[in-house]
């Protein structure tokens, strides 16, 4: 049987910053509220002329140099994104085109900030079917524009960024198991009411405010501390592993208090814990490939290692893997 592991890893951040500093002159709020209910320092924003393929073009390139695919030899190309370019076509299909990946079926996934793992585990059951050869995985989000500028308790809390992996057949490791998830009985919780069949767009809705995200953060909190443990013990159990085992958690950069939570209830110390979102926020489906890849950059990820990538966001929905790096 193939074993589907990842070859190579990518991720892309626009140059813009924007500080708790620069929001306490935007809205009411402080820098040190933000830090200490959420860890965030400052996030990343896109330019004005910057769609969500534009942002997964770079991290898409780099992880098909890192992994020495060329971009005519993938057979698909997964993107997870709640910022779509366009409804449709998909994101996937432009950055095909970007690409020159002539070969490759693209598709776009929709699981908020679960995308990318949910991706992960799509593209891994294409390898080990052995349907595909090498899928590319993006989680590319621009929050900035879905963000509401005038609600502070949502604003300061998001940024954009891209993430890629090539997943291919490994001669060993590879993913050892997966856990996907959803609730959809909280699917209000968090939501982005207009600009789909229910809510299409006209005067009233964007009167209205109903074109940028809504979220009951309180709930969302709570669901999120008990669902990353869940999800993370069961993926542990699947693999045969224990915490133990674990060389680096990687989790879905949502809230400091809610990694906190996931790293003492495994008792990890801080190094085997991957933290990214005081410099980026919450970049939704683009927070766990990103995070991922700075690890490998930062020379935290030897061959042989375990790593497990969980994550937890709209729909409700979650994901959890265990991988041999
Ligand atoms: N600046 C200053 N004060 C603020 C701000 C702000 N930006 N935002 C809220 N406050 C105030 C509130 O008005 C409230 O004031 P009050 O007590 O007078 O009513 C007070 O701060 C406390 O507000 P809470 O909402 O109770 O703050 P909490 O500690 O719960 O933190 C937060 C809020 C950060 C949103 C938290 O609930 C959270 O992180 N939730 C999880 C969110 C999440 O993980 N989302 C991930 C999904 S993302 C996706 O799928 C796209």
């Amino acid at each position: 049987a193939v074993r589907a592991g990842i070859l190579g890893t990518g991720a892309y951040v626009p140059e813009q910053v924007l500080t708790n500093f620069d929001l306490e002159r935007k809205m009411d709020t402080s820098d040190e509220w933000i830090r200490t209910r959420t860890g965030i320092r400052e996030r990343r924003i896109a330019r004005e002329d910057q769609a969500a393929s534009d942002l997964a073009f770079p991290a898409a390139e780099e992880a098909l140099r890192v992994a020495g695919i060329a971009a005519a030899d993938l057979d698909g190309i997964l993107v997870a994104t709640t910022t779509p370019d366009h409804v449709f076509p998909s994101t996937a299909a432009l950055l095909q085109r970007r690409l020159g990946a002539w070969n490759a079926w693209a598709f776009d996934m929709s699981a908020a900030c679960s995308g990318f793992i949910y991706g992960l585990a799509v593209a891994a059951s294409f390898v080990e079917s052995g349907r595909a050869r090498y899928v590319l995985v993006v989680g590319a989000e621009v929050l900035s524009r879905i963000t509401d500028w005038e609600d502070r308790t949502t604003a300061v809390l998001f940024g954009d960024g891209a993430g890629a992996a090539v997943v291919g057949p490994v001669a060993e490791g590879g993913f050892l198991s997966f856990v996907l998830g959803a609730d959809g009985g909280g699917a209000d919780l968090l939501v982005l009411p207009a600009g789909g069949s229910r809510l299409p767009a006209s005067h009233r809705t964007v009167e209205e405010r109903q074109h940028f995200l809504k979220m009951n953060g309180r709930e969302v909190f709570k669901f999120a501390v008990r669902i990353m443990a869940e999800a993370s013990e069961e993926a542990l159990r699947r693999a045969g592993l224990t915490k133990d085992d674990l060389d680096l958690l990687v989790p879905h950069q949502a809230n400091l208090r809610i990694i906190d939570a996931a790293q003492e209830r495994f008792q990890l110390p801080p190094e085997k814990v991957v933290v990214n979102l005081d410099r980026y926020g919450n970049m939704s489906a683009a927070s766990t490939p990103v995070a991922l890849h700075e690890a490998y950059r930062a020379g935290r990820l030897s061959p042989g290692n375990v790593v497990l990538l969980v994550a937890f966001g709209g729909g409700l929905t979650w994901a959890a893997t265990v991988l041999r790096w």
